[in-house]
């Protein structure tokens, strides 16, 4: 049996790159036979980047309101939030402990840190380095190794972490002996490549997202907005350069995207095409779009879906922490080896 388990992080409204690179492929995988899938709000990772009460607490709504609305089935697949989850806390100290420190000198997003710092001439190369950013990789990897997951779906920028998971478990497996599955990242390709407004990825970093939920109206200002080129009606046009088209792509058939592309030939007009990739994503999202503002209204009913989730998790994080405190040395004093 397969365990397919990924987490996303709590900071910010979910855009449709979330959408079509993580949600979408783990809530078709989660309905597959045969196989365990663990879905997570990533809320401690949240605290590493961000240090707003108010914006952990509503993201936390948010992101799990937008798993439910999208369809993700809670029978089938177990929905929790981390900070739910002790173990994994657990778990994290006891592989920080056999995590060496020069594994995590190797991160990239520590070594982006580090760089920046000294191209800025400052005499500090850990400025704004906190020790939950140097330690992601190994909350990453708790949250993994403790539900024995061995199939985790991750944007392409994700692999370094998945290495690092791996490289800790075996670590542990040969100090310890074979407690830990090696998980193994799966990465789509869709994952990293929906553009966003501006032609350049779709990431909350560059502020060129497409938000999920937003109303109809926004909907439609921000695909008006979609950056082309001039080229008049009539003038053929070149899909493959062309955002509108991008992700137009991930929302219809091969054959319909192979119908668009003739239609780009023969000279569409930017207009009807924005208004055409407008009324595919709105038809796609009106359902969700109304499911997601109910379920913010009624916090208390995923606030108990949660719970139910975490309580099935740890049906299996509680007993496998138990047997791995045992593991290495700590178990009841009167126990004698
Ligand atoms: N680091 C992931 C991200 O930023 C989120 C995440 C946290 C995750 N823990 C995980 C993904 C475990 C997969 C498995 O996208």
């Amino acid at each position: 049996m397969e365990t397919i388990l990924t987490g996303i992080t709590t900071t910010g409204i979910p855009h449709l790159g979330n959408y079509v690179g993580a949600i979408l492929p783990a809530i078709e995988a989660s309905r597959c036979k045969d196989v365990r899938s663990f879905y997570f709000i990533a809320d401690y990772h949240a605290l590493v980047k961000c240090h707003n009460p108010a914006v952990i607490h509503r993201s936390r709504l948010e992101v799990a309101a937008t798993w439910l609305a999208l369809g993700l089935d809670v029978e089938k697949s177990i929905f929790y939030a981390q900070t739910d989850i002790p173990e994994i806390l657990e778990l994290a100290w006891i592989i920080n402990c056999v995590t060496s420190k020069g594994l995590m000198n190797r991160a990239h997003a520590y070594k982006a840190a580090v760089a920046k710092n000294t191209s800025d001439s400052s005499n500090d190369r850990d400025r704004g380095v906190s020790m939950g950013l140097f330690c992601y990789p190994i909350l990453m990897a708790a949250d993994i190794l403790i539900f024995k997951a061995n199939k985790i779906p991750v944007g392409s920028d994700q692999i370094q972490h998945l290495e690092m998971a791996r490289d800790i478990a075996a670590r542990f497996n040969y100090l310890y002996g074979e407690h830990f599955v090696i998980p193994e990242a799966i990465v789509d390709q869709k994952m990293s490549i929906l553009v966003g407004l501006d032609g350049r990825k779709m990431s909350k970093s560059y502020d060129n997202t497409i938000p999920l939920f937003a109303s109809e109206k926004m909907l439609k200002k921000s695909i008006m907005s979609i950056k082309t080129n001039s080229l008049p009606p009539g003038a053929p046009k070149d899909s493959n350069a062309c955002t509108l088209f991008q992700i137009y792509q991930n929302f219809v058939s091969a054959e319909e995207a192979y119908l668009m592309q003739r239609r780009y030939i023969t000279g569409i007009s930017w207009g009807e095409m924005k208004q055409t990739l407008f009324e595919i994503l709105n038809n796609r999202l009106i359902e969700p779009r109304q499911r997601y503002q109910e379920l913010l209204k009624n916090p208390g009913y995923i606030e108990t879906v949660l719970k139910n989730g975490a309580a099935q998790a740890r049906e299996y994080s509680i007993p496998f922490l138990r047997e791995l405190r045992r593991a290495v040395g700590i178990r009841p004093l009167s126990d004698i080896v």
